[in-house]
């Protein structure tokens, strides 16, 4: 029996990365899903390389119209939404003195009232159709402290796991559990730009960051998105139906808690 069969997903960010390891996943273990992403064409093609049981949906969650949209849109093909996984998320990294308003309004429009919102309309939706569901927030290593260069991410990831914590007890009451997957470091287009970025800060030549990154991860690698999808699974799954506010390291052993 497949874990997620007849279930029906959306998944934020999807198009890419993390977010379409966990559509492909999802789609074999028997669930449709809706690859949500502001990249559409992206989103089209991911969709396309996954085949059956996946489809395209254009969604910026840093929009109300678009957030209640992309919702319409998989209730309309499916009939109904089980399980949302809030992946998307952007990344900055500068010297406190240097943050400017622009990147920290930014990234707070997507990492967190992105999170907050979408996770509303998914739970109103999931209320109505009285059968509980599961949200998934996609959270970090870097929301379980700061570092010197990236305080505004790392406080959105520490804004997700606390939203998480605070959701996951107001919407138990309805069958709907609220849970956060922390990775550590995941190979793909987000560390190609991180390590560009530490490139400038830092002075360093273009893949120094990522391996001096990687050399400290006790199991000794970057994590691939196939890393997470047995977590990614499990929480979307009736097997966690008793886990509540939980935000799980899923990182080689980077951090515990
Ligand atoms: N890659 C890592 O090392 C790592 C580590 C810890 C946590 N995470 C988290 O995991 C998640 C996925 O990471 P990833 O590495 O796959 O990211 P990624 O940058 O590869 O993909 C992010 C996707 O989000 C989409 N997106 C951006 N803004 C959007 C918006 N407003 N609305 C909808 N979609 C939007 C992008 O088009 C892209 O497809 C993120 O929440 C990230 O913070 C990643």
């Amino acid at each position: 029996m497949k874990r997620l069969e007849g279930k029906s997903a959306l998944i934020t960010g999807a198009a890419r990365g993390i977010g379409k390891g966990f559509a492909e996943a999802y789609v074999r273990e028997g669930a449709t899903v809706a690859i949500g992403d502001i990249n559409l064409d992206a989103a089209e093609a991911a969709a396309a390389a996954i085949g059956e049981g996946a489809y395209a949906v254009e969604l910026d969650v840093t929009r109300q119209d678009s957030i209640d949209a992309a919702i319409a849109t998989v209730v309309e093909r499916t009939g109904t939404l089980d399980i949302l996984v809030n992946n998307a998320a952007l990344f900055d990294a500068a010297p406190i003195v240097d943050i400017s308003r622009e990147s920290y309004e930014k990234l707070y429009a997507v990492n967190v009232a992105g999170t907050l919102f979408t996770m509303q309309a998914a739970a109103r939706q999931m209320i109505a159709q009285g059968n509980g569901g599961k949200i998934i927030n996609m959270a970090s290593q870097a929301g379980r402290r700061g570092e010197s260069l990236v305080a505004v991410y790392c406080s959105t990831k520490a804004a997700v796991i606390s939203l998480t914590q605070s959701a996951g007890l107001n919407l138990i009451r309805h069958g709907i559990n609220v849970n956060a997957i922390a990775p550590g470091v995941v190979d793909g287009e987000h560390w190609k730009h991180v390590d560009s970025m530490f490139a400038k800060l830092e002075g360093k030549p273009i893949g120094q960051k990522k391996a001096e990154v990687e050399a400290g991860v006790p199991a000794g690698r970057f994590a691939t998105p196939d890393d997470l999808t047995g977590m990614a699974v499990f929480l979307a799954s009736a097997e966690a139906d008793y886990i509540v506010s939980q935000c799980y390291n899923v990182d080689g052993g980077q951090w515990m808690s």
